[in-house]
């Protein structure tokens, strides 16, 4: 635990700007704050907004938004100790760490990382090495995985129920095992280990640790199919996705994902150099696995099975990528042959080939779904395929898309396009918060800018500190402003403010303290606010 006086200190000899443009070249200054295009999603018109004073940052498309710890935290995916550490190393101010909570929390972590290591190197041992794992490597060769794959992901087998003596040998208490996800204790009182008997897929985070692993049995009769080790304090499958720890260094280079749906199916193209191959780990795609491919690529081709499945798996990808700016285009494989099947049998340029020939742009895509759901020659028909698509072109937010998109849908729909324009704008009004950020507004007592009196009020303290003796203790009503006021009187400041709300307090926090407000005269915006209160 670093003692807040000691993160105070960094705070305060950390240059909020300097830091960030080291990160984003392209900040620039824009009035009181700065902006630059945003590092967490993907976007052409900057909307990320760094305010120097209040040390904080915010992006007013994708809501992300802190303090520079955890803008460093966030980009370099290390813990939000470790980017205190960072920037106190920066400022030449030394850290002295003192016991508590926190680093116990994370010396757990590192046990965890450090057992899930060692049983992925024991299962890989295992299946290079050990008699009962024949059956697992001639599997893998009928499968086309060659040794350099079998290496590269870390690929194991799990001898029968021997991990848990092995790794007690080691040192290791039976708690740690659980809470690493290896093995869980069944009704009976007895342990089971989640891979034993199986051919096993260690899964990595980003940082190329081993969080998880999926287990594939030999057993064709033995159900599931696939197993995965559950959820544990260092795995969430909704966050990590399988392969990209292994394609990151070529996504450097081409930021561009291609997305398939299984283990082979990643290991079996990048072998054939196919870079960018990653899945998803046996769940529905999410938010964050958009804001984490965000992050290492700017385009995604989807490549799911061509089945109804499969197609409907490729719209949820599909919108929620939209959602978060990556450029997405969908291609088909072939019905019933998988892409690690289908790149086996016909060759990598034939892969390359169908990935290129089938390929649907986003629209396009959405188009051939909704139309063949509805009869697009009945009236009917028409108003509710253009009603499904407009809530799907909503989602983009590049407006030269949008454009092209509302342009397209109403060509395919045989409708007019100004009438479909009216009917987006009606439906995105409905959608879309709108800040009025960049204006400088004078705020002569009226909330032009849509805000409430109290907020304003909230706005004004908080900005300085000087007026929260003059106003009574009872004075908000409004239950957000209310709790902030609370901690402002304890002394907090906009970051300890941000840590303490809830992630929508904090949405309605932060916009509400970067709106540009110049008052002319404190004193007087004071008193009316208070009359106007009173009234
Ligand atoms: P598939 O059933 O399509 O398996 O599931 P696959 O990848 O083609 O398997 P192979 O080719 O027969 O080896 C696709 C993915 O869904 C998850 C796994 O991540 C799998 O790769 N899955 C599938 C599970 O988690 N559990 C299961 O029982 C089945
Ligand atoms: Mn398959």
């Amino acid at each position: 635990m670093i003692s807040e006086d000691i993160i105070e200190r960094v705070r305060l000899s950390t240059d909020i700007v300097s830091v960030i443009r080291e990160y984003l070249p392209d900040l620039k200054r824009a009035g009181r704050n700065w902006k630059a295009r945003c590092p967490f999603h993907n976007e052409k018109t900057p909307s990320f907004v760094v305010n120097s004073e209040k040390g904080i940052y915010k992006c007013f498309g994708c809501n992300a938004s802190g303090d520079v710890f955890k803008f460093v935290k966030e980009m370099d995916n290390i813990s939000w100790v470790e980017a205190v550490k960072k920037l106190a190393q920066k400022a030449n101010i030394e850290i002295k760490e003192t016991v508590g909570k926190d680093s116990v929390k994370r010396s757990e972590k590192t046990k965890l990382f450090e057992i899930l290591e060692s049983s992925a190197r024991f299962y890989h041992r295992h299946l290079l090495e050990s008699q009962s794992a024949k059956t697992a490597l001639a599997y893998l060769q009928k499968r086309g995985v060659n040794s350099d794959s079998i290496k590269k992901f870390q690929l194991g087998y799990a001898p029968r129920n021997q991990l848990l003596e092995a790794a007690l040998k080691k040192g290791n208490a039976v708690d740690d095992l659980l809470k690493a996800g290896l093995i869980t204790k069944t009704e009976r009182g007895n342990f089971f280990e989640y891979m034993s008997e199986r051919l096993v897929f260690p899964i990595f985070d980003v940082q190329g640790r081993v969080v998880a692993f999926g287990g594939r049995t030999l057993d064709e009769s033995k159900q599931p199919k696939y197993l995965n080790t559950p959820e544990t304090a260092v795995y969430s499958k909704s966050s990590n996705l399988y392969g990209l720890f292994q394609t990151l260094s070529e996504l450097r280079k081409e930021r561009k994902i291609i997305m398939l749906e299984g283990y082979l199916d990643v290991v079996i193209p990048q072998q054939f150099g196919i870079a960018g191959a990653v899945a998803s780990l046996g769940t529905a795609f999410t938010q964050n696995h958009a804001k984490l491919i965000a992050r290492h690529a700017d385009s995604v081709k989807l490549l799911y099975d061509s089945d109804d499945a499969g197609r409907a798996a490729n719209q949820r990808a599909l919108e929620i990528l939209i959602e978060n700016g990556v450029e997405t285009t969908v291609s088909a494989l072939p019905e019933n042959i998988d892409a690690d099947e289908f790149l086996i049998a016909n060759g990598v340029e034939a892969f390359v080939r169908l990935l290129e020939d089938t390929s649907k742009s986003a629209i396009d895509f959405m188009l051939w779904r909704i139309c063949a759901k509805f009869d697009k020659n009945s009236s009917e028909g028409k108003q509710k395929a253009a009603g499904e698509l407009l809530t799907f072109v909503a989602k983009s937010r590049n407006n030269i898309t949008i454009r092209d998109w509302i342009k397209k849908v109403s060509q395919t729909l045989n409708l007019d396009e100004n009438l479909v324009w009216l009917e987006f704008k009606k439906q995105r009004s409905a959608q879309v918060k709108s800040y009025k950020v960049d204006e400088k507004v004078v705020l002569q007592v009226n909330n032009q800018i849509g805000l409430s009196i109290e907020e304003s009020l909230l706005r004004l303290i908080t900005d300085d500190k000087n007026y929260i003796n003059r106003i009574q203790n009872d004075i908000f009503q409004d239950a957000k402003c209310s709790k902030v006021y609370a901690l402002l009187i304890s002394g907090a400041g906009i970051a300890d403010i941000l840590n303490a709300v809830t992630e929508d307090e904090k949405d309605w926090f932060s916009s509400l303290t970067l709106i540009n407000i110049e008052y002319k005269n404190k004193d007087e915006v004071l008193n009316i606010l208070l009359k106007d209160i009173e009234k």
